[in-house]
């Protein structure tokens, strides 16, 4: 059938790009929601005392980006494994599709998952699997002469893992690379770690480090990915100084996503054999899969047979399996049902599909570039789970004092909008020893874009928010801190009201 449009559009350049406008998926099912007026949402926030983490999820009429955990939506195919949930006690079906996961997702690495002694270990979230692994280590370890402790280096701990990591008297270190403080820096990989920073660490106070941990992506640290580079460099000095090194997994598609199309040589390699690289480096791994697991909830602690950490610390998987048991129930479902192992099984299979990535990752992108075009200041290049505000060039040239905490109010006023963000910054990071505040490095409100959820109108919508409240930032009130200032994990508990 000749026709001359036909022949057109199959040689048009914009043709490409049409077709990247499609969603790689259709809404299967949806869910309305109540309507709430201005009022409504003025009283809820007074009620939550400006918190976030307090104001009612029914009431975020707009959007909910407070976080991208556990808030995925579920493919059609994970709510039919629902389904097919075995739900025997002790070693369920699923247990054992689970552990076959791992090693398809991760790696071969991983194969050896029938171990003598046990060496995958299911948690309810991410969290506990810390937990776990920090409490455990810090009863294995010899004790330290008096004063001094051990030191966990990471290129950004996530808040529950620093907690948990100083919750067992080790110190939790920080080590961001220079490129993420330097606004400027156009470099793709700011989640790395700084490795001149590691190395001196190990040259001073090697005997000190149980274990090295990176977070893919990095989400302190602006949500970014860090490079095949960077991990691998990091492996070369972990093995040097025959100290383990754990991957925080949480994000780890999304990360290999990065590799793929910004990392020189990776840009044929599929996304699967990028995983399955990243995870030879390492000697275990935590996850939560409420983020790539693409599931509501479930995390896992996974330990490489024949690894560095299993070599050091001989006995640790007898202990864990205890500690499960005592905490979790079985290690082979470890607080989980067995219908949610069965969706986080195919969550996993899911999440590594390059269509799902690309979209996933270009719906992130389009909604930063929406925010920066509209003279929002925020971490570029944009990453791959949220969209970080830089608190601190907001308020530029405003009156604030940090111990006004800004951020905090400008997370406030935009439920009231309702959209829901969560300041991880100042507030969040930052602690007051009963005098005065000690301020992080980072200072950021984040929009973390939950998976599957909201199309990119939504987004729009909130970049349109956010950056009319910009242009009032001279009239943005800060905070008192009526309650929690001085507690530890203050951001989920504290009380705000707004400066007169
Ligand atoms: N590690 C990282 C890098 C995380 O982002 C999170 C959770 C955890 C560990 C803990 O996992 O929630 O399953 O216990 N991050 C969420 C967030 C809560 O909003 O960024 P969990």
């Amino acid at each position: 059938m000749p026709n001359k449009v036909i022949e057109l559009l199959k040689t048009d350049p914009e043709f490409a790009r049409f077709e990247s406008f499609k969603r790689p998926y259709r809404n299967a099912s949806v869910r309305f929601r109540k309507p709430i007026t201005l009022e409504d949402r003025l009283e809820a926030l007074n009620a939550a005392h400006l918190n976030v983490f307090l104001f009612r999820a029914d009431y975020v009429d707009g959007c909910d980006l407070l976080s991208d955990s556990g808030t995925s939506a579920m493919t059609a195919e994970q709510w039919a494994q629902l389904m097919l949930g075995d739900e025997s006690y002790g070693s369920n079906e699923g247990f054992f599709a689970f552990k076959e996961q791992v090693t398809t997702t991760f790696g071969s690495s991983w194969a050896n998952l029938e171990a003598r002694h046990p060496n995958l270990f299911l948690f309810h979230q991410g969290r506990a699997a810390e937990n776990a692994l920090f409490s455990i280590l810090a009863r294995t370890l010899p004790p330290l002469e008096k004063g001094q402790r051990y030191i966990i280096p990471s290129n950004g701990h996530f808040d529950t893992t620093e907690a948990n990591i100083i919750a067992n008297g080790i110190e939790a270190r920080n080590l961001f690379c220079p490129e993420l403080r330097d606004r400027a820096s156009k470099f793709r990989f700011k989640g790395n770690m700084d490795l001149a920073l590691l190395e001196e660490l190990i040259e001073t106070e090697g005997e000190r480090i149980p274990l090295i941990y990176l977070t893919i992506t990095n989400n302190t640290g602006g949500g970014e990915p860090v490079s095949m580079e960077n991990i691998r460099k990091v492996r070369e000095l972990s093995l040097a100084a025959g100290i383990p090194l754990f991957l925080d997994a949480c994000r780890f598609a999304e990360n290999a996503w990065f590799i793929r199309h910004d990392e020189v040589g990776y840009q044929d390699v599929p996304i699967t054999a990028i995983v399955h690289e990243m995870f030879r480096y390492a000697d275990g791994f935590t996850i939560s899969l409420k983020k790539d697991g693409l599931s509501n909830m479930g995390g896992a602690l996974v330990l490489k047979e024949g690894g560095l950490f299993v070599g050091r610390y001989p006995g640790f998987s007898d202990r864990l399996t205890d500690y499960q048991i005592l905490v979790e129930g079985h290690p082979t479902y470890g607080g989980l049902t067995g219908r949610d192992l069965k969706g986080l099984i195919e969550g996993l299979a899911t999440v590594v599909r390059e269509d799902y990535l690309t979209h996933r990752i270009g719906q992130v992108q389009r909604f930063g570039h929406e925010l920066h075009r509209r003279g929002v200041p925020v971490v570029m290049p944009v990453g791959g789970s949220a969209v970080y505000i830089r608190v601190n060039s907001f308020f530029e040239g405003t009156r604030h004092r940090p111990e006004d905490f800004p951020g905090v109010a400008l997370t406030a006023l935009l439920l009231l909008f309702g959209h829901r963000l969560c300041e991880l910054g100042h507030f969040a990071f930052g602690r007051h020893d009963g005098e005065q505040e000690h301020l992080p490095a980072v200072n950021f409100v984040r929009a973390a874009v939950p998976r599957l959820v909201y199309e990119d109108m939504d987004l729009a919508h909130v970049a349109e928010t956010v950056a009319r409240l910009h242009s009032v930032r001279d009239a943005i009130p800060g905070v008192d801190v009526n309650h929690g200032r001085d507690l530890t994990l203050r951001h989920f508990k504290a009380h705000f009201s707004f400066k007169a």
